[in-house]
């Protein structure tokens, strides 16, 4: 039987990446990577700390002495680093303000590759972020770059706060998100870009379902090939 293939989704922040790849891993029966909330981990335990996030070398060392684990629960994915769940703590405005520029330091980013691959051998998998197609999974058989206007993400972003009682101001959510696709994207090392062999969808005007509805497709095909 098949082990299945390798899926890497990457796109812009809010983009809905998550949402997909979760529903496209529960579907094929794959393992989802969330690799932005393995970021988010290291970012976590750097300001429980108080170290310097602008201080590569550090964080890398950090990252080494530091064990991330993607528990696939029946409703979510959990968060465990060091034996502890962070997965709500990962998803503070703190973090969010912070971890793209965790997210810049090559060390970080070397070790994060290692870990992810690391996580994906032998098996089917869906990984989203924002390196997973060039860097990462430069092999995957599918690749998808998912995008949406910054207004739709923002909209999004914000429906999806309000559910879990957190309010927030829609212009501040689209700030908060641009500043984060210009860190993302103008940083050296693994810049946010669309692999050459990458679909692009634009999901502004499309619905969750139907967005899913496509990649499945697209992974049936590639699974063929
Ligand atoms: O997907 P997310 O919003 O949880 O990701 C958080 C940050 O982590 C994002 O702003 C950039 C960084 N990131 C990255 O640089 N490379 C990845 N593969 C995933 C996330």
């Amino acid at each position: 039987m098949s082990k299945g293939i390798k899926i890497a989704i990457d796109g812009p922040a809010a983009a809905g990446k998550s949402t997909i790849a979760k529903m496209a891993a529960e579907k094929l029966g794959y393992t989802y990577i969330d690799t932005g909330a393995m970021y988010r981990a290291l970012t976590y335990k750097a300001l429980v700390r108080n170290i310097d996030i602008n201080d590569g070398d550090y964080l890398g060392e950090l990252l080494q002495q530091t064990e991330i684990l993607l528990v696939p629960l029946q409703e979510r994915q959990a968060v465990i680093m060091d034996g502890v769940d962070v997965s709500e703590a990962i998803r503070s405005q703190n973090v969010t303000t912070n971890v793209s520029t965790v997210a810049t330091h090559t060390a970080v980013r070397q070790l994060m590759v290692e870990k992810q691959r690391k996580l994906s051998e032998g098996t089917g998998v869906v990984m989203d972020g924002r390196d997973i197609g060039i860097a990462v999974l430069p092999d995957a058989e599918l690749k998808i770059f998912m995008t949406a206007s910054v207004e739709e993400r923002a909209k999004r972003r914000h429906i999806e706060n309000s559910k879990r009682g957190i309010s927030t101001s829609l212009t501040q959510l689209k700030a908060e998100i641009s500043e984060r696709d210009r860190i993302d994207s103008e940083r050296e090392v693994s810049p946010l870009r669309r692999a050459g062999d990458a679909v692009l969808i634009d999901t502004t005007l499309m619905t969750i379902e139907e967005v899913a509805k496509k990649i499945s497709e697209l992974a049936e095909e590639r699974k063929e090939q």
